[in-house]
């Protein structure tokens, strides 16, 4: 070994590289976050756009921003099913963590493996003039490996399908991941998610649908199939959006 090469010497460079790498990842994570945030933003808005069908998919940035001018984000407590004032900052996510703005579900009413949901909720509006022209609802649930989210657009009627879109979720690719296939979301408009008392009625059936109450469930991924019909079963029945769309469809709202 030569006189220069001590271990020493190597231990320093070591520790002063990785401290300079350290440095360098948090400083461009920091900087990066706020980017981040508004892509989020973005992507959130973008989805909404295509649930109502105002989007086929992408879009730059201005399109998405420009089109988003139609909606209206209002904020619901679901127990009332009433549109009240959206708290600062309003995260529905975050609200669903906080013991202070949640609650937590019993076995029962836990259809959807969520455990706890936010009491407020978002809901975006689609107007034609002051006529209410689509109410987009956002839905989770768990699938086989994880929680799915997705935008669900209905018809003034809240029973008729525009859209559905789901955006996040950890399910295999190829099979429960079909869910974000746009020929499976293909599937959903018109279908009609509610009977004539509104109660979910939806079905994710094995093979083809019979008629306007069923989807195609997706084959080889009959779990996610499952957690998509029990997120919609969850999201449109009493305990989630049930009593805000009884006051859509009696022209309360
Ligand atoms: C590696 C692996 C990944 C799987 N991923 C999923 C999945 O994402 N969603 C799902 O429903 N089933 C998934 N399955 C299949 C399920 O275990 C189950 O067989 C299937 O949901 C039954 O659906 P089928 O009755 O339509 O065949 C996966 C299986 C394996 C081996």
């Amino acid at each position: 070994m030569s006189k220069k090469e001590s271990p020493i010497k190597t231990i320093i460079v070591a520790v002063v590289l990785s401290l300079v790498c350290s440095v360098v990842v948090s400083f461009a994570a920091i900087q990066l976050k706020p980017q981040q945030e508004l892509n989020k933003e973005l992507d959130r808005k973008r989805n909404i756009l295509i649930a109502a069908g105002l989007l086929e998919q992408g879009g730059t940035q201005a399109e998405v921003e420009e089109l988003f001018k139609q909606v209206e984000t209002h904020v619901v407590d679901l127990s009332e099913g009433e549109i009240v004032e959206a708290p600062k900052d309003f995260n529905q996510r975050k609200f669903a963590k906080d013991p202070d703005t949640n609650k937590v579900l019993t076995g029962k009413e836990d259809i959807a493996g969520i455990k706890k949901r936010s009491q407020l909720a978002n809901v975006y509006f689609v107007k034609d003039g002051d006529k209410l022209d689509t109410v987009i609802l956002p839905v989770h649930g768990y699938g086989l490996w994880s929680t799915m989210y997705g935008f669900l657009a209905l018809e003034p009627d809240t029973t008729t399908v525009v859209g559905f879109k789901y955006y996040e979720q950890g399910e295999t690719a190829g099979l429960g991941g079909e869910i974000e296939n746009p020929s499976w979301r293909a599937l959903w408009p018109d279908k009609k998610v509610l009977n004539e008392q509104g109660e979910p009625i939806i079905k994710l059936v094995k093979g083809s649908a019979q008629n306007e109450h069923q989807v195609d469930g997706l084959s080889g991924a009959t779990l996610t199939s499952n957690g998509v019909e029990n997120t919609l079963h969850y999201w449109l029945g009493e305990d989630g959006f049930g009593p805000f769309l009884a006051k859509v469809r009696a022209g309360e709202i």
